[in-house]
């Protein structure tokens, strides 16, 4: 079966196909286009079908042909958290639940969609008696909407995620076990982190602070359009050694906010989880492919630090160019992690 996965960013629109068969991904397109300029949480129709419209454009300048799609829901809208529960049984799990997301909620209960996952006890990390749970509650408007726009578009949705949940599942693993690991999504309008435990997020935080505060601080710093300042961001990113590190210095106080809720992530979970420690920090989102990122974050956190590859986790034949996929990476996460999911 061929399967599109569909990141819809609030900047960028990201999107795979890939062929599915008896246990391998093969990776068929890739392509990415600016976001469109129509609200996608609007639900007058005309804004729906102008969206639907722009979706449809792409699919076919990208020459995509599958009608199967599994989409993302943007992180910003979605509420995710794990949520601590005594040991009960799983039917007992379910009820506890509703009443926990009610306490947690910031909009009413019958207006999301709850969904949740039991995570594993882990006797190393769960010393107490205690089921951990993720809560995953999307607003019904949003859901229902985006379901409208893809059939609209002509799409057939198997299913919708959470970006964080697709990019979860498109870090790699080939390790033998699998290091305590910190995502750092960092797109255009919120920066999303989670900590993974053998695969499972096991803690999870969104962030109003991404790529739009980084240009509008070099835009104020420097004096320039919003357009020219992205471009620059882009080309000198945190190197300090281009533009006598002017770019960098004005990036720098909104990407330590960014790197001092990390630090703090780290140490809620590293007390919370002791004598767990965050083995790695991998980096994806947009944000991630500007020059001398890797460095400034290994330094300032002083861990390990890589860039996503999801490549890694499907099959790539030869015709497709390395180093455009290397770069591209980080950027395509959640797209490839979104057609990993079983459906
Ligand atoms: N080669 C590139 N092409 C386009 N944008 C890039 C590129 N490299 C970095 N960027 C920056 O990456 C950001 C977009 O990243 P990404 O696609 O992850 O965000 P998004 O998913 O649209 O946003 P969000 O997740 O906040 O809704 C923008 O701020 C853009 O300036
Ligand atoms: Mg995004």
């Amino acid at each position: 079966m061929n399967i599109l996965g569909i990141d819809i960013g609030t900047n960028l629109i990201k999107a795979v196909e890939v062929k599915k068969e008896k246990g391998s991904t093969q990776l068929l397109k890739y392509s990415y286009s600016s976001a469109f300029n129509e609200p996608l949480l609007s639900e007058l129709s005309i804004d729906t079908d102008n969206f639907a419209k722009k979706l449809r454009e792409f699919i076919s300048y990208s020459s995509f042909s599958s009608e199967n799609v599994i989409a993302s829901l943007p992180e910003s809208h979605v509420f995710t958290r794990v949520i601590e529960l005594p040991k009960i049984s799983k039917k007992e799990i379910e009820k506890a639940v509703f009443w926990e997301a009610e306490k947690y909620l910031p909009i009413s209960i019958e207006d999301v969609n709850l969904n949740f996952q039991i995570l594993p006890s882990d006797t190393t990390l769960d010393k107490e008696e205690k089921t951990e749970v993720l809560l995953i509650a999307a607003p019904k408007a949003l859901v229902n909407n985006f379901v409208k726009i893809l059939e609209k578009t002509g799409l057939i949705p198997l299913a919708l995620e959470p970006e964080s949940m697709a990019i979860a599942r498109s870090i790699c693993y080939n390790e033998e076990s699998f290091p305590e690991t910190l995502i750092i999504n960092i797109g255009s309008e919120s920066t999303t982190i989670s900590i993974l435990v053998n695969k499972y997020i096991r803690f999870t935080r969104n962030i109003s602070t991404g790529g739009t505060t980084l240009i509008r601080a070099i835009s104020q710093d420097i004096g320039l359009e919003m357009d020219q300042a992205e471009e620059y961001m882009k080309s000198y990113g945190l190197d300090e050694s281009k533009m006598d590190g002017k770019i960098s210095s004005s990036m720098e106080p909104v990407f330590n906010v960014i790197l001092n809720e990390v630090r703090k992530s780290i140490a809620y979970f590293e007390t919370k989880k002791s004598p767990s420690r965050v083995k790695r920090v991998v980096l994806c989102g947009g944000i991630s492919t500007i020059p001398g990122i890797l460095i400034y974050v290994a330094q300032y956190l002083n861990v390990e630090v890589q860039k996503a590859n999801p490549w890694l986790k499907i099959t790539v034949g030869d015709k497709y160019s390395k180093k455009e996929l290397d770069e591209l990476g980080p950027m395509f996460a959640a797209s490839v992690g979104l057609v990993l999911k079983e459906v």
